[in-house]
């Protein structure tokens, strides 16, 4: 064949897979006599939102900061990006937001979202950009008039608001989400699914997969890519539901009404 011919040629490769961003390998995780997590393993691929459902107590805020890092793996390990964590710094870069707010009482909404930005400064004042991008975050939470404001004078539902703005503002590619709209009213939740979907999908962000444990059959499934479903206590994954229904879903479609049928039928064998 002709040089020519050959550069006009269309080489058709199989599709890849996009690299794993967690993997999570015969882990084990035990406090003292209780064995929380016994012998777990999944990969997450980069670009993927994964829900994780489960029984209270069953595990879910503990595999979270097992992989995090925030607790050691009694047994197995824990692979971000590829590399095991604990071995070496991570090159993907993680955001956290706990079940509970955590916010610091002495600062400000503002003062709270700029913090994981000053951490990386070692306590250097921040930039007018990241000033702005906070005041960005802020909006997007709903949270505008508030900056000013001290933990003590928000409500539940907006301090957890502000823990969201605040681990976005760390830009991370991998965010871990502890229960983010457990105390919101249906409206606001609603809008902020919406908002974190779609910082998900943006091209301005860094963030490429989204871990996110919740109680709601409803928000696992007009969210995610894949639901995790556990069984009680040590955390075993029972089933690894794919939800292959376009954006937006629809939830008043047969297809997501049959989609949430099934997880709940899931859930409640193991009520
Ligand atoms: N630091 C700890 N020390 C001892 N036991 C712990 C610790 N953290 C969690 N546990 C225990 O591990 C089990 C799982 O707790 P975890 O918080 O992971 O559950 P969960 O699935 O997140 O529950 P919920 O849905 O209620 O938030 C519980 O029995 C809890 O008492
Ligand atoms: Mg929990």
């Amino acid at each position: 064949m002709r040089l020519a011919a050959l550069r006009n040629m269309t080489i058709a490769l199989p599709e890849e897979a996009p690299p794993a961003c967690i993997e999570v390998r015969d882990l084990g995780v035990r406090f003292g006599a209780l064995s929380v997590i016994e012998k777990l393993s999944f990969v997450i691929r980069q670009h993927e939102f994964v829900s994780l459902l489960g029984p209270s107590g069953c595990g879910k805020s503990t595999l979270l900061r097992a992989v995090s890092g925030l607790i050691a793996a009694t047994e197995g390990e824990v692979l971000i990006g590829g590399e095991t964590l604990g071995k070496q710094a991570p090159s993907l870069r993680l955001g956290m937001m706990f079940q509970k707010p955590l916010l610091l009482p002495w600062r400000t909404t503002l003062e709270n979202i700029v913090l994981p930005v000053e951490i990386e400064l070692g306590g250097q004042t921040v930039s007018h950009n990241d000033l702005a991008r906070a005041r960005r975050l802020l909006s997007l939470v709903r949270l505008d008039g508030f900056e000013d404001a001290y933990p003590q004078q928000l409500s539940g539902g907006m301090q957890q608001r502000v823990a969201l703005a605040r681990a976005l503002m760390a830009d991370p590619d991998v965010l871990l989400l502890d229960e983010p709209f457990g105390a919101l009213d249906e409206m606001t939740r609603e809008a902020l699914n919406e908002e974190l979907l779609q910082v998900w999908r943006s091209a301005d962000t860094r963030l490429k997969t989204i871990v996110m444990v919740t109680h709601s059959i409803q928000e696992a499934v007009s969210m995610s890519d894949r639901i995790f479903v556990f069984a009680a206590r040590p955390a075993r994954l029972l089933e690894a539901l794919e939800v292959s229904l376009p954006h937006p879903r629809a939830p008043e479609s047969v297809e997501f009404a049959r989609c949430l049928g099934r997880v709940r039928r899931l859930v409640r064998e193991q009520a």
